[in-house]
């Protein structure tokens, strides 16, 4: 049995965007659904679309305090910033596509900076550095089958998806819960940038 004590949250921190940005994503993903309807994928719902900079995984409830703290503190390192979201390709590039992303432009160079910051913030809490670099995207479809996955993949990197400015205000401590009817993402704490 677990104790209210033991009880972990799968926790995972991000930037949110904006609707009218998530509009903009989940039209082109009806587009590429309509465009290749025998292809098996699952689709980011319009909703839980964001942009992640550290993934967590489960973590003791009673330490959400002190990693919102360390989120808190990133926050207030970086100014606002403008990140620019455009440009479209899948993952692994070559072989049978697993993942279709939209890509994040860090003209300023202040995400890349929130991001070790984050880190380095996250470590002096007790959390894992992450080993690999930081490729920041936008997860919009996650391709399980084969059937479909390549035609899928070319039509999202041949479809225009103009880049689009998003200005940066802020940064979220979310709780992912996973069901069988996908993810439910919660806001658990949200810092303003400086
Ligand atoms: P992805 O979109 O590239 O898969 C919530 O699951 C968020 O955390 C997603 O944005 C996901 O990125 C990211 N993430 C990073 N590492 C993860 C992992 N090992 N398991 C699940 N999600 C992960």
């Amino acid at each position: 049995m677990t104790s209210a004590s033991d009880e972990e949250w799968r926790l995972f921190i991000a930037i949110e965007l904006p609707a009218s940005l998530r509009r903009a994503i989940s039209e082109h993903i009806d587009r590429l659904r309509q465009a290749v309807p025998e292809a098996r994928a699952s689709w980011t719902r319009e909703e839980n679309l964001h942009l992640t900079l550290k993934f967590l995984g489960n973590t003791r409830v009673k330490k959400v305090e002190s990693v919102s703290k360390a989120v808190e503190r990133t926050a207030q390192r970086v100014a606002p910033f403008e990140i620019l979201v455009g440009g479209c390709g899948a993952f692994p590039p070559r072989g049978q596509p697993r993942v279709l992303w939209i890509g994040i432009d860090d003209r300023s160079g202040n995400l890349a900076t929130a991001h070790g910051f984050l880190e380095e913030e996250c470590a002096k809490v007790g959390l894992a550095r992450e080993s690999r670099p930081f490729h920041p995207h936008l997860t919009i479809a996650r391709l399980r089958q084969l059937k479909g996955a390549r035609e899928l993949a070319t039509a999202h990197e041949q479809c225009r998806f103009d880049s689009i400015a998003v200005g940066v205000n802020d940064l979220c401590l979310i709780r992912s819960e996973l069901s069988s009817e996908g993810s439910r993402y919660t806001v658990i704490a949200r810092h303003a940038f400086r």
